[in-house]
């Protein structure tokens, strides 16, 4: 459907103040089927005859605007009565409120507006279309003002009277409308507040026990016209004292007045990062009972599970969720609390593996890659963020850039699908194509500004990147995208001769310019991990071997940023080394994945030392703690310490590979994976000085279990095999 009505807006355009739309429809005869359409330059809430028509949130969803907005289609048969309203509220949502950290921040546009199309069907065959024109009436609501990063102004004295036409606006911005492509916004998770907290400061702060996204709904009474704020933030200070600073210029703050009686109230058009909450001006004593917190994320099926004996790596694992959960918000966000929150190519590609071993992703990142080829530029660079809101600001940077590549390639492996690979790999291509003419070499990519390895703890000082070579990154991943793009153009019958060609030169290139002597030339942690999970060099005993030194004669501490971390444990398992990688998978001091869990963390954090070990933070110019890069470390959980994996020869998991790579620090690990062929599950245990395996097979699946240094194919059902431990894996 390419049109619904017309875009219609409220007369007296009134930048701040959300408006709703109201249309009366009687009827008379009996209807058999009725569909409303609905679609917004900005954010809407549908509502007939005073009732909820949906149950999902923050409708039309984040797409690239300027192209293509989405439309939702309600089946609202059930709600039609005689005489009916219809009725939609409509806020700025991502289309008008300010986005970017770049002033002048970015908008969209600032003609909020709905198009709406109802559709009747009668028992007698015939239909009745009502659509967005100016029999439509607007009327302003209490909502006074609500912006994605700010919060919203709710005054509850004021219902909206005063209805007037709606106007009928301008058709002429161009966008598509697209029929709803990612998975609906829902809420979910709700948590009651768990403890009131008076900080020295004497604020009055309210505890959920867990960081996650979404609101607060509050019960509040007080006199009226008097104003009540609720500030959110992530955690408290080393004091103990409530802490916002990490918001930069996000206010995230929502504000009541109220109306002298109780009110009950929960945002519309804006969502929050937090924890806790700090009442300003309460007008009344707090009551616990009157606060609950709600997670509102793209409502994906849950499909993976990991449990083991280690309550602490449990821990770790329920944060990688709640990192997921809370920034699988339509698009794969950075974080969801400061004035960023956008859908960072760099770190979707870091976690899209993991994500897709906890959740179905598949629907979630097709919608997301749409809006990435729209968004690729013509010269085939790819914008740091999609949606694009900082226009060319840190474009085609190496491992951001190359999510075009990755993720389409992962959802691939996730889920066997061809379409994924066709959908994108004209983007792959054109990606593979831009790197290849940077510079002065074909096959080396040493120009152009990069990220580097983000946050690497072997960052000079003052820097944010590690200090892994940017242009070695840059080459690493210019071969592994060109190997994948050989791989899904293979997949698809096409040559890629060309291409083989050119990996090769891209390969030996490497190899020559970063390990002379067969050494690599960076002594660092991701420039090895990135050497050998990509495979980059010709002998990988000797740079595995460096590896676990350097990692050694560090004091078994991990370095990486965000372009090393996810392959580190990897890198250093496939080659002999998983006795290093639990010691830094299991390490509790800093810096470690589990030193935030014994910080008390509830998701992941952005640094590894987002709060130092003596209980300071880091600087709060760039300190979430609620950015999933670091979860990536999801992945060898379910696919190295469970032994899960897919095979890209039979992908979607039709033919699995079993590989664990176990600890005796662990005594048992349980990992369930629900894919399209069924439920596959890997268990083991160490007992009596076995090593005990047991896996399901779906019917229809096949699998190969490597243990014992054997490899052994089996067929669907139930697989247990030992082993005796003084053998070598
Ligand atoms: C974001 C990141 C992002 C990075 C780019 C940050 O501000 O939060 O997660 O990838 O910038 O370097």
């Amino acid at each position: 459907m390419e049109k619904l009505g017309k875009w219609i807006s409220a007369k007296e355009f009134q930048d701040n103040i959300c408006s709703v739309f109201r249309r009366e429809v009687n009827l008379q005869n009996k209807v058999t089927k009725a569909v409303w359409f609905v679609t917004a330059r900005g954010m809407y809430v549908p509502n007939l005859n005073g009732k909820a028509v949906t149950d999902a949130v923050f409708m039309p969803g984040w797409t690239t605007y300027q192209k293509r907005i989405q439309f939702q289609e309600y089946d609202v048969t059930d709600l039609l009565k005689e005489r009916n309203v219809f009725k939609i509220t409509l806020g700025k949502g991502w289309y008008g409120s300010r986005l970017g950290w770049i002033p002048p921040y970015h908008r969209y546009g600032d003609s909020y507006a709905i198009n709406t199309h109802i559709l009747i069907t009668f028992e007698d065959g015939t239909e009745e279309n009502i659509v967005s024109d100016n029999t439509w009436e607007t009327a302003y609501t209490g909502i006074l003002f609500s912006e994605i990063y700010d919060g919203e102004v709710f005054d509850s004295r004021i219902s909206p009277d005063n209805w007037s036409d709606a106007a009928v606006c301008e058709d002429s911005y161009g966008e598509e409308l697209v029929p709803q492509e990612g998975e609906w916004i829902k809420e979910r998770e709700m948590f009651p507040a768990q403890k009131i907290i008076k900080t020295p400061k004497n604020e009055t702060v309210i505890d959920f026990g867990q960081n996650l996204t979404g609101y607060v709904s509050v019960r509040i009474f007080g006199p009226t016209g008097h104003h009540a704020k609720i500030l959110h933030g992530e955690v408290l200070d080393s004091s103990g004292n409530f802490y916002n600073e990490n918001l930069r210029t996000a206010k995230q703050q929502v504000e009541i007045i109220c109306n002298g009686s109780t009110v009950e109230y929960k945002p519309h058009f804006t969502f929050q990062g937090f924890r806790y909450i700090c009442l300003i001006d309460w007008p009344e004593d707090v009551n616990l009972d009157n606060f609950q917190a709600i997670a509102v994320y793209s409502d994906m099926e849950r499909v993976g599970t990991f449990h083991c004996s280690n309550e602490k790596l449990n821990r770790l694992y329920e944060n990688i969720l709640w990192g997921q959960r809370s920034n699988f918000l339509d698009v794969p966000t950075d974080c969801p609390q400061r004035d960023e929150r956008c859908g960072w190519t760099g770190d979707a590609q870091v976690f899209i593996k993991a994500a897709s071993y906890n959740f179905d992703v598949s629907r979630f990142f097709k919608k997301w890659l749409n809006d990435l080829r729209l968004e690729q530029f013509d010269d085939g660079g790819i914008p740091a963020i999609v949606p694009n809101v900082i226009g060319q600001n840190g474009a085609s940077s190496s491992a951001w850039g190359d999510a075009a590549v990755i993720c389409p390639w992962q959802l691939y492996l996730a889920y066997g699908d061809r379409t994924i690979l066709e959908d994108n790999f004209e983007c792959m291509r054109r990606w593979v194509e831009f790197i290849r003419y940077q510079g002065e070499f074909e096959e080396t990519w040493d120009v152009g500004h990069h990220f580097g390895d983000w946050l690497g703890l072997d960052a000079l000082e003052g820097s944010y990147k590690g200090s892994t070579s940017e242009n070695l990154i840059a080459t690493a991943f210019y071969a592994y995208s060109t190997s994948l793009l050989i791989k899904a153009g293979k997949e698809l019958g096409r040559d890629m001769c060309e291409y083989e060609f050119l990996y090769d030169r891209i390969r030996s290139a490497y190899i020559r310019e970063y390990l002379p002597g067969g050494l690599l030339r960076d002594k660092t942690q991701t420039a090895h991990a990135l050497t050998l999970y990509f495979d980059l060099c010709d002998s990988k005993g000797k740079i595995a071997r460096d590896l676990a030194d350097l990692i050694k004669d560090g004091g078994n501490c991990l370095q990486t940023g965000f372009v090393g971390t996810p392959y580190l444990l990897h890198a250093l398992s496939e080659n002999g080394y998983e006795e290093v990688a639990y010691d830094l998978l299991l390490r509790e001091s800093y810096p470690s994945w589990l030193y935030s869990v014994n910080q008390g963390a509830t998701t992941m954090w952005e640094h590894w030392d987002g709060i130092k070990p003596d209980g300071q933070l880091w600087s709060a110019e760039m300190n979430s703690f609620n950015h999933y890069a670091y979860g990536a470390v999801g992945d060898w959980l379910y696919g190295a310490v469970a032994g899960i994996n897919a095979d890209e020869r039979a992908p979607g998991f039709r033919h699995i590979v079993f590989r664990p790579f176990f600890d005796s620090r662990l005594l048992y690990v349980k990992a369930t994976l629900k894919t399209k062929y069924g439920n596959v599950s890997a268990k083991w245990k160490i007992q009596d000085n076995r090593f005990i395996y047991e896996v399901y097979v779906p019917e229809g699946c096949t699998a190969s279990v490597y243990m014992d240094g054997m490899c052994h194919e089996v067929n669907s059902g139930c697989h247990k095999l030992t082993m005796g431990l003084n053998k070598a894996q």
